[in-house]
């Protein structure tokens, strides 16, 4: 099977199971002492599902996945899988959560990696974008295109903090900064969504530092592949120091900001 159809028939399987897995109500109170179970099941279910499906289906790919870690493989093509990105807001009922399969050749490092195909299943509002290496990107089939964007001002910029408290702190220092210079911020919960939502012009720019490949591999392929740039700051690629993604013009804006504020650091 094509690489970018088998990531889209995982994704949306995958999706389906943690869909109907996860109870019409989750009492948040009662679930706050083992939210870490909660969430932990679900996650773990969802990638084993992946892994038994590709193991079947490409037994000699390599896996990295968000639970379980890196399994090697023979073929030099490594599946990078986040069973549920967004799992705070899965925790909550918050409908921004998806599951992020890409297929990914040579190393499984953002600065080096060649991402071949990719799909991000959002799946409350059950919605797939996916892409190919040099084939474009679609949501349900259908192509997306990034728009030129407007200024900066002007810009819905989208945007995600890690769990760390102490990168917190620096984080939400940039955040102060940013805020005044865009139209508004969004912090949606689901990094691989926001990216796709880059794609299908949903919101205008989005950076986050501290993203760890299965959070970035599926999305920033489909943003790419959708004609937006997605870049490191100090002409480095996007990866764990830092993701920029968005319209060409304006992008660079946000990368200029970024930089004078340091935002890859601390
Ligand atoms: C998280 C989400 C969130 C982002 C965090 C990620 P997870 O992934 O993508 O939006 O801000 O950096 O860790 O933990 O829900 O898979």
């Amino acid at each position: 099977m094509d690489l970018r159809v088998l990531a889209d028939h995982l994704a949306r399987t995958a999706g389906e199971l943690i869909r109907s897995g996860r109870p019409e109500r989750v009492e948040v109170a009662a679930t706050k002492s083992s939210a870490v179970d909660v969430v932990t099941r679900m996650d773990r279910e969802s990638e084993a599902f992946l892994r038994r499906e590709l193991a079947a289906e490409r037994p000699d790919d390599a896996i990295l996945g968000e639970e379980e870690g890196a399994s090697d493989g023979t073929s030099g093509i490594t599946w990078v899988l986040d069973p549920i990105d967004g799992t705070v807001n899965y925790l909550y009922g918050v409908a921004s959560y998806a599951v992020s399969v890409a297929a990914v050749l040579g190393p499984v490092d953002p600065a080096r990696w060649t991402v071949v195909a990719g799909a991000v299943h959002s799946v409350v509002d059950d919605r797939t974008w996916t892409a190919g290496l040099g084939a474009g990107s679609t949501v349900d089939g259908v192509p997306v295109r990034v728009e030129q964007a407007p200024r900066l001002d002007e810009c819905l910029v989208g945007t995600g903090f890690g769990y760390d408290a102490q990168r917190r702190r620096t984080q939400a220092q940039v955040l102060v900064e940013v805020l005044p210079r865009v139209r508004d911020i969004r912090r949606l919960g689901s990094a691989a969504i926001d990216l796709c939502l880059v794609a299908s012009g949903e919101i205008d720019l989005y950076y986050e530092r501290g993203l760890n490949p299965w959070d970035l591999a599926a999305g920033a392929l489909v943003a790419q592949e959708a004609g937006a740039t997605v870049t490191g700051l100090r002409g480095r690629p996007a990866g764990q120091a830092m993701t920029v993604a968005g319209p060409r013009g304006v992008t660079g804006e946000l990368v200029a900001l970024l930089e004078e504020l340091d935002a890859d650091q601390g």
